[in-house]
């Protein structure tokens, strides 16, 4: 178990280049095993849940090149494997695997998917799309012995559904259509690779229209992580520091930046980079959903600025129960009110503490907590944070936080 040592209340100053977007890379691996050909990504980043996730892609014979920024993957020569259950049930994203495999070989493992255990993670959405491509369920397995199109009519909005309709929409002939769609940026990102290795996808209105084929290698950039652009953003405020955050599309940050702006936020946009300025000067009310919404994994990101100024609200409509941190966030001061899907944060008197990353966003909000807090302060299971940001406490370091991170 990995520990975070920090010596907290120093003031964060200075620039941040984000890293490739997690949520971006993890469905462009997973679609690579539905490729037979050489795929080029430029920008994965090295953090735990690519690595994992390209472990995952190798047990099925993928060979895998880093070349500075570029990986090549080589699927050419795949043969099925279960996967290893260890590997899989780290990731959320594993569930990729399940159109990826189907596609490929015509047939997939149903195993415990992981990832953040925030909240219940039903994939009843996954298994209606994929039985419509024809897929037959079986106690353990899924298996594909035709190869059709099909219609998915969603009834809510989900990014794990939607990227696995796609893949199999994308590696079927024929003509498919896949409506109530997640439009997430790194659902663009999918969208851009599958087109690029044969697939036509066309996005109208909430729906997807794809005209699948036999993919070949695929080629495509992943983009600044939008998450971790949020992340720095909100770190600079609560050091109560400036940094410019360089790296990201700022069209992705609207939503996040609007009740922060509401509050007395005021935030520089450059065509090359973002900074916050401004304390906020009154409570901020935070709504997550679906992008272009506020994005669900940047309210725990947040709930340390209310907690550090004016106070304020989160409700999550995405998960109905993504809590947990907060009594760890308790340790180091913070007051709340939790019920249900809504939590209110008081403003806190924040102290140095020992607490635990209860989940990858929220272990983040608990060490900026400890940078802001004047003394010493460990977090533990911080390799919960690493699944999720690339080089971090060099990048923190550089900014100049004292922070260590200790297996
Ligand atoms: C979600 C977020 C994504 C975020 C990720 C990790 C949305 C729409 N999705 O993606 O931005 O990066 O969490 O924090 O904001 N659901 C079902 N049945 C299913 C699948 C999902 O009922 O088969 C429900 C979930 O319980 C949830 C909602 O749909 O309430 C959205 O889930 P989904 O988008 O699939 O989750 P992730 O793909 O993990």
């Amino acid at each position: 178990m990995g520990k975070f040592f920090v010596n907290g209340g120093v003031a964060l100053y200075g620039s941040v280049r984000v890293s490739g977007s997690k949520n971006a890379s993890l469905p462009v691996i997973f679609a690579s095993l539905a490729m037979r050909g050489v795929s080029e990504i430029t920008g994965l980043s090295d953090i735990g849940d690519t690595r994992v996730a390209l472990e995952i892609i190798k047990g099925f014979g993928a060979k895998v090149e880093k070349r500075g920024e570029l990986t090549l993957i080589d699927t050419r020569e795949l043969e099925y494997i279960i996967p290893d259950e260890q590997l899989v049930s780290r990731l959320r994203a594993s569930t990729y695997l399940l159109s990826a495999t189907l596609s490929r070989f015509g047939r997939a493992e149903l195993q415990s998917f992981g990832g953040c255990n925030f909240s219940k993670r039903p994939i009843d959405m996954h298994l209606y799309a994929l039985s419509e491509f024809g897929a037959l369920l079986g106690e353990r397995t899924l298996t594909l012995s035709v190869n059709r199109p099909a219609i998915i009519e969603f009834d809510k909005c989900s990014v794990g559904a939607t990227v696995n309709a796609l893949i199999m929409a994308a590696t079927r002939k024929g003509e498919s259509t896949i409506k109530r769609v997640a439009k997430e940026p790194h659902i663009m990102t999918l969208v851009e690779y599958l087109r690029s290795a044969g697939a036509e996808i066309r996005l109208e209105g909430d729906s997807f229209t794809v005209k699948g084929r036999e993919l070949s290698g695929g080629r495509v950039t992943i983009p600044g992580d939008m998450i971790e652009a949020g992340t720095f953003l909100t770190l600079s405020l609560v050091t109560r520091g400036s940094i410019k955050v360089y790296g990201v599309n700022p069209s992705e940050l609207s939503a996040f930046m609007k009740p922060l702006s509401d509050s007395g936020v005021e935030f520089t946009v450059t065509p090359s980079y973002i900074c916050a300025s401004r304390e906020p000067r009154a409570p901020i009310d935070i709504v997550t959903a679906p992008y272009p919404e506020f994005p669900t994994d940047l309210q725990p990101i947040a709930a340390p600025l209310l907690a550090t100024y004016c106070g304020g609200s989160i409700e999550d409509r995405v998960w109905e129960s993504r809590f947990g941190y907060l009594a760890e966030m308790a340790k180091h001061g913070v007051g709340f009110r939790q019920r249900g899907n809504r939590a209110e944060i008081f403003p806190s008197q924040i102290v140095p503490a020992e607490s635990e990353a209860t989940d990858l966003r929220g272990g983040m909000a608990n060490l900026m907590l400890a940078l802001f807090a004047n003394g010493e302060s460990v977090i533990s299971s911080a390799e919960l944070v690493l699944r999720g940001y690339e080089r971090l406490t060099e990048k923190l370091t550089a900014l100049g936080a004292e922070i260590e991170y200790c297996m």
